[in-house]
């Protein structure tokens, strides 16, 4: 049982998606995508929110959505990338929940990314390894734990999740799972 929300927070291609996904299924508990919740609300892709109202425009459902997910009770959050990137959202974070940092560089996010339409700010190498720099401390600033995800499997790093989890008393599980 999830004692309260855990938000997962990193650069694109981190595996924020596949982590939770793994974490959920493993501690036996709910978990929300953001970027989904986003698109389902809006009836609309992330890249078209993008196109129609720009990084503005989706910044201000990003918060909406971020501050209701941190009134929702405790679950698994895969946050964007980019939710640290507003002072409102990291103040959520810092107050709502256990936040987990999953970090990785743009050069080994780029090997990893499949869906480039879903992430129009990653640009090419160069702009993306900027942001990366520039996000760096922000989600340091927030994280309560970070692990690398680079050269991992996703079924490693979310075991390796759980147990910490269980030690910070955030994650408390059956004694036979
Ligand atoms: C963004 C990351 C994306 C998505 C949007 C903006 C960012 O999510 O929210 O394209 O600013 O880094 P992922 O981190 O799941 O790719």
């Amino acid at each position: 049982m999830l004692r309260k929300p855990v938000f997962f927070v990193g650069f694109m291609g981190a595996g924020k998606t596949s982590v939770v996904r793994r974490l959920a299924r493993i501690a036996g508990s709910a978990s929300v995508d953001m970027d989904r919740y986003i698109e389902r609300r809006c009836e609309r892709k992330i890249a078209e929110i993008f196109a129609e109202e720009g990084e503005a425009g989706f910044r201000k459902v990003e918060t909406e959505v971020l501050r209701e997910l941190a009134a929702a009770g405790p679950q698994f959050i895969s946050c964007g990338g980019g939710v640290v990137v507003t002072p409102e959202n990291r103040e959520i974070l810092k107050r709502s929940g256990f936040v987990v940092h999953l970090q990785i560089t743009a050069h080994d996010a780029a090997k990893r990314i499949r869906n480039f339409e879903r992430r129009p700010l990653f640009g090419d190498l160069d702009n993306a390894e900027r942001i990366c720099e520039e996000r760096g401390p922000l989600y340091e600033e927030v994280a309560d734990y970070t692990v690398r995800t680079a050269d991992r499997s996703t079924g490693s790093v979310a075991y390796e999740l759980r147990s910490v989890l269980r030690r910070k008393g955030v994650l408390w599980l059956r004694k036979s799972s």
